[in-house]
């Protein structure tokens, strides 16, 4: 039976490949994020290629337009039983600059609306008995982060919050993993982000033992392994993919 995935964040970067991949999978996809104009084009992408795929306008942190959008999925596909966690923001800002606002708004998107997204989804798992969730953190939350005090916080946040839910829904048969990307280029974070770094792309990729910088279709094979059958045994681990910049 075609299973259905729900993917925040997915207009672009990460959360695009992510969608792109379990599509061409056999898995109908949710492509939800605030820039609808955005999630279109990656579903007219998809359906080009032969996949199922639904645009869905929303912001994680808003319950309920989550809840709206992810009754559109459902009408559309069927029971919800996969959820990609990968919308989040990211600034930098000096730690005697932050004030509670930056916090706040911080943890509201990448902690709050995680949260959010995974609770209006449980029901479906749970009457299934069978569930895949995977939470997209950050390598920042496990090597810290200069000028990112607040939004390594709420990723260390995603993971620990990870391993709760990895508890309680396991006896659901629902499993709870997160995936802490490191130097994933060609985003629009990365690319946001790209000034702050002190080497060049090429001294950062040869910095790395595996001496390339990532690409977004890195974190989707992880993800596609991570939502299928096979990682049914593997639940509250935090797998890093970052070509090796934070080892476990
Ligand atoms: N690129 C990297 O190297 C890297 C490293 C560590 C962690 N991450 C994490 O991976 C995830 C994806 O990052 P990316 O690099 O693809 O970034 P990106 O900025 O390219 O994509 C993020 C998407 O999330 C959407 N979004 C933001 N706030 C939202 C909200 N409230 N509701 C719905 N959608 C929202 C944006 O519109 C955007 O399309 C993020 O959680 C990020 O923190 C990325």
């Amino acid at each position: 039976m075609t299973k259905t995935a729900l993917v925040t964040g997915a207009a672009a970067g990460i959360g695009k490949a992510c969608s792109q991949r379990l599509a061409r999978d056999g898995i109908a996809v949710g492509v939800l994020d605030l820039n609808l104009a955005g999630c279109e084009e990656v579903v007219s992408g998809i359906e080009a290629a032969g996949g199922r795929a639904i645009a869905l306008q929303a912001s994680i942190a808003d319950r309920g337009q989550v809840s709206a959008a992810v009754e559109k999925l459902r009408a559309a596909f069927g029971p919800v039983t996969i959820l990609i966690n990968n919308a989040g923001i990211s600034n930098f800002i000096a730690f005697e600059d932050l004030v509670e606002r930056d916090w706040e708004k911080m943890l509201e998107i990448n902690v709050i609306g995680t949260f959010i997204v995974t609770q209006v989804v449980l029901p479906d798992m749970k009457a299934a008995g069978w569930g895949r969730v995977v939470n997209i953190s950050s390598s920042s939350a496990q090597s810290g982060s200069l000028e990112q005090v607040h939004y390594a916080a709420s990723k260390g946040a995603v993971i620990s919050m990870t391993r709760s839910l990895a508890q309680a829904l396991g006896p659901m048969g629902i499993t709870v993993n997160n995936i802490p990307p490191g130097s994933i280029m060609n985003t629009i974070m990365s690319e946001a982000n790209r000034s702050r770094f002190q080497i060049s792309p090429a001294q950062l990729a040869q910095s790395l033992p595996v001496r390339r910088l990532g690409a977004p279709d890195d974190i989707a094979s992880a993800c596609a392994w991570l939502v299928s059958e096979d990682s049914g045994y593997v639940t509250g681990q935090t797998i890093g993919v970052n070509g090796g910049r934070v080892l476990s």
